[in-house]
């Protein structure tokens, strides 16, 4: 399987276009797969310079919500005429960000978009096909991020905060490898390992995407509760590449703690598993 990152907050060099937002392109031995499409169209610019063919995509994800998930969504439909695109049924919810020096800001899809007979809605549980799956609605029990308190859905006119139950993980299984799949983990990258371990009977072998041990409305990192995240990640013996909303401070916190397993993924890079 080889993931290559089409856009995150860093680049490997200045060839990539960089932004706050998140867009990876996994290839395995059956399945092109886009999981998100950052904030803006920079993706499929990278995209081009990685060697990646949009229009071969066969199937997206949208992780969750989110402007720096789904904001190049337009131009992905503007490219590829075919590929089916998974949203978790609460997606296009209005979701805000308020922030705590005052003010409020649309931080959710792009509604124009909607409706379109490409978009699915997924519940809580979804088979994409053989070794692909989609869940969400995982509980949040424990290191759910601070941040998330900056976090608010609209309805019936008012502000209630989020949940993220329209926060959606995949898994992917390939030659006895299970891959989790995050956007940004908002739920807890904790609890959504321990949601996979429910369902699967077993951890997954690696971990990719965004752990949100960083807020970007307040500009604070997740502490302490980075450090024991880190040492739940290095009990379960996966292999981590992380980026986006985890922050680089606490990357650096997570791989003193996490060493060899813990990997950076910068726009620009690719990586096999
Ligand atoms: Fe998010
Ligand atoms: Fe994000």
């Amino acid at each position: 399987m080889i993931i290559k990152t089409l856009v995150e907050n860093t680049s490997v060099s200045h060839d990539y276009k960089n932004e706050h937002g998140l867009s990876l392109y996994i290839e395995t031995g059956k399945h092109r797969i886009l999981v998100d499409t950052g904030a803006s169209g920079a993706f499929a610019e990278n995209a081009v310079k990685m060697g990646v063919d949009l229009t071969g995509v066969e199937l997206v994800v949208i992780s969750h919500g989110h402007y720096d998930h789904g904001g190049g969504l337009k131009t992905f439909l503007s490219i590829n005429d075919k590929a089916k695109i998974y949203f978790s049924g609460q997606a296009f919810e209005r979701h805000y960000a308020v922030s705590p020096f005052g003010g409020k800001r649309y931080v959710g899809l792009d509604p124009t978009l909607l409706p379109n007979d490409r978009f699915v809605f997924v519940g809580k549980y979804l088979q994409l096909g053989q070794g692909l799956e989609l869940f969400s609605h995982v509980k949040a029990e424990r290191f759910v991020p601070a941040s998330n308190a900056y976090l608010f859905r609209e309805s019936d006119g008012a502000l209630t905060p989020d949940v993220f139950d329209h926060e959606q993980n995949l898994i992917i299984e390939e030659d006895g490898q299970t891959v989790l799949v995050t956007g940004c983990a908002h739920k807890g990258i904790v609890n959504i390992l321990e949601h996979v371990r429910r369902l699967k009977g077993y951890l997954p072998s690696h971990v990719v995407g965004g752990f949100h041990l960083h807020n970007p409305s307040a500009f604070t990192n997740e502490d302490p509760a980075t450090a024991e995240v880190g040492a739940y990640l290095r009990s379960t013996g996966a292999q981590c590449y992380t980026g986006h909303c985890t922050g680089l401070d606490s990357y650096q916190k997570l791989k003193s703690i996490v060493g060899d397993n813990m990997d950076y993924l910068s726009g620009g890079r690719q990586i096999t598993i």
